[in-house]
């Protein structure tokens, strides 16, 4: 059954049981009458029988018992009036029906024996099984329901809502309290609904004067009531709460003038309005006939068509008991006769799910570190490969190079095994014993190592073209556990490396020898005293030097020099080392560059180096 409401109470899910079952009876009805139909054209013609006879119930049953007043027979459907809710019979007028609702439910069987609840009680108690609607049933039967309710009177009609629907409604199910009465008011106010004289005035009722005129007789019994009321209202007739007046006016078994004008309003306009009524000759749903036939149905009929119960387990008029129907109630029920409500208590959202809570709690703080940590890994990943392609890139084109250059002799970046001769290692640079600093050292992939600060940019490149034999010294053991390594590259610096440990060495030294042998190439290594090796090593300063004399002889014979002081040049025989020392130095193009303070790969430089570098090898000399 859709609606979750219908399980609200035992009551109603013993109707919504009723009236599911009374559909039932009317499709095998029809299907006897038409054993041609259809499924699908037997469920729709039962469900319009169901809704008419509901529809006569409620009209012609129900409601003239409720407001004690007939209504008047139907004329045709209207089309003119509208046929919604109005608001102050929504927020108002119909939750009149509260105030008459008792605080358990009575179970009997045919020969009137009530039965009790399991703790010995008279009767289920509302606020102790609500929503646990199913559960009764399943322990109880709609007959012992239906007739228990049948010999039930309702709570009088009158300004008091019963415990069980004010402090306890819905129990541990919704909030931890809610009031039905003053949600009541609450809606009122919440929908704009005018206060009860302007109301009373619009259903064309006399405006009330005087407080004691909304219900003379009640206030008569109740004084108290009356200036509680007063006082609430600030003794202002006109802004009483509708809800309120209208409750107040109620009569012994009926609602007063004002609910009873917007109840009979709004049932008499909704089925005037309504253009499938089933009264509606006109929209051909029903015949003169089967209209009779519905209105002669009453719920007594449907009650005995859908339980077991006997033609005389039930009074006929099922809304109202009297003298002389069966089985009278044993006594009006009151709270203090039935089982406890169901304890309040508050709802702990987080029972059950504390880790999980705690692990969302640290999963959303560590969130933006964790996402920032893959976002620094991801582009750290990006750059390694785009590097590695530009490599395998550059190492293509070297390759291509090569190859045009030398149909024979294929250099570069694949061993003889096929494999990609690229390596590299972080190790300290050392250049003099002040000035030590970090460097990566790049093998290939063409035959060429490069030295590449922790910025990527490039310091310098030794070009093992043409070389065989590459002379590696190692210094001998050392006190701080630190090895030196010395590559000597003809014609330039020393490179001189500071490893913190002999197996760090010796690491570079594989990388070193595997990429070599890649080129078939090879590698020398001596061992040498650590204080000699760095004596003799060529450092860059040393490298400056020599740079400087060469630059200063350069300039001396390209402007010429006094001929006394070539004479005394001459014969000076200090000088004949330096004149050695300049004829054999050469200088790289960043060299080249660097001595005439500009970038290697400036055009003038590019231009002035290609004219003087006449056999091609990267390097000027004097020679
Ligand atoms: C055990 C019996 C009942 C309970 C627990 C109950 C409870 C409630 C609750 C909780 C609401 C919603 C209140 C709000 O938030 O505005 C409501 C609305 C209403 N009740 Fe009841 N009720 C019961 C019986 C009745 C009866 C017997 C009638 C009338 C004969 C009735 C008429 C209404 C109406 C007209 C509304 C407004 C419906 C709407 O919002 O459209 N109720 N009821």
């Amino acid at each position: 059954l859709g609606d979750p409401r219908s399980n609200q109470h035992p009551g109603l899910l013993t109707f919504g049981i009723i009236f599911y079952r009374w559909h039932n009876v009317i499709a095998s009805r029809v299907q006897q009458k038409n054993p041609d139909m259809s499924d699908e054209e037997i469920f729709q013609r039962a469900r319009r029988i169901v809704v008419g006879t509901i529809q006569n119930i409620i009209m012609y049953e129900y409601l003239p018992e409720l407001l004690g007043q007939s209504v008047p027979d139907y004329t045709g459907y209207k089309a003119d009036l509208h046929p919604g809710i109005s608001h102050i019979f929504q927020s108002a007028a119909f939750r009149f029906g509260h105030t008459m609702i008792p605080p358990g439910i009575y179970r009997r069987d045919n020969k009137c024996n009530y039965r009790k609840t399991r703790t010995n009680k008279m009767a289920i108690r509302l606020c102790a099984s609500w929503w646990d609607s199913d559960q009764i049933l399943s322990n109880s039967t709609v007959e012992e329901l239906i007739m228990g309710m049948s010999s039930q009177l309702a709570e009088k009609e009158d300004n008091l809502l019963n415990n069980d629907i004010r402090n306890n409604l819905f129990g541990p199910m919704e909030f931890s309290r809610r009031d039905l009465g003053a949600l009541n008011i609450m809606r009122g106010r919440d929908n704009g609904l005018p206060d009860y004289n302007t109301a009373r005035v619009h259903f064309k009722l006399p405006r009330r004067n005087t407080w004691n005129e909304i219900n003379p007789e009640f206030f008569n019994k109740n004084p108290e009531l009356l200036r509680t009321l007063m006082e609430i209202y600030s003794n202002n007739l006109d802004n009483i709460d509708v809800y309120v007046g209208g409750m107040l006016e109620s009569t012994d078994g009926n609602p007063g003038q004002l609910f009873s004008a917007v109840i009979r309003e709004q049932f008499i306009r909704l089925r005037d309005a309504d253009r499938f009524w089933f009264e509606n000759s006109d929209n051909g749903i029903f015949s003169k006939s089967e209209i009779e036939e519905i209105r002669r149905v009453r719920l007594w009929d449907v009650i005995m068509n859908t339980t077991e119960i006997d033609d005389d387990g039930i009074q006929k008029n099922v809304f109202i008991w009297k003298e002389g129907d069966p089985c009278p109630q044993p006594e009006q029920l009151k709270g203090e006769m039935l089982d406890s409500c169901t304890p309040l208590r508050k709802y702990d959202y987080f029972e059950g799910s504390e880790l999980v809570y705690i692990y969302a709690c640290v999963f959303l703080a560590f969130f933006p570190i964790i996402c920032a940590g893959i976002g620094y890994g991801l582009v750290k990943l990006q750059n390694r490969r785009r590097r590695r392609l530009k490599i395998v890139q550059e190492a293509i084109k070297k390759q291509n190079n090569d190859n045009k250059n030398n149909n024979n002799n294929q250099r570069g970046v694949v061993g003889s095994k096929g494999q990609i001769c690229v390596d590299k290692m972080i190790v300290r640079e050392w250049l003099h014993a002040n000035h030590k600093r970090l460097v990566k050292v790049k093998f290939g992939p063409e035959s060429a190592l490069h030295i590449v600060n922790r910025k990527g940019e490039n310091l310098r490149t030794f070009d093992f073209n043409g070389i065989n034999v590459i002379a590696v010294e190692e210094s001998q053991e050392s006190e701080d556990g630190k090895a030196l390594l010395l590559l000597r590259i003809p014609r330039d610096y020393d490179l001189v490396l500071e490893l913190d440990s002999l197996s760090s060495r010796a690491k570079f030294i594989a990388k070193l020898e595997t990429f070599l042998t890649c080129h078939k190439k090879h590698l020398s290594i001596v061992q040498i005293n650590r204080d000699i090796m760095i004596a003799k090593a060529e450092t860059k300063e040393r490298r400056q030097r020599k740079l400087e004399q060469f630059f200063r002889e350069a300039y001396a014979l390209t402007f010429g020099l006094r001929p006394g002081e070539r004479k005394r040049r001459r014969s000076d025989q200090s000088d004949e080392g330096e004149v050695v020392t300049v004829m054999r130095t050469s200088l790289s193009k960043s060299e080249f560059a660097s001595a005439l303070g500009m970038r290697p790969d400036a055009v003038f430089v590019k231009k002035m180096f290609n004219i003087v570098d006449k056999d091609g090898d990267g390097r000027i000399s004097f020679q």
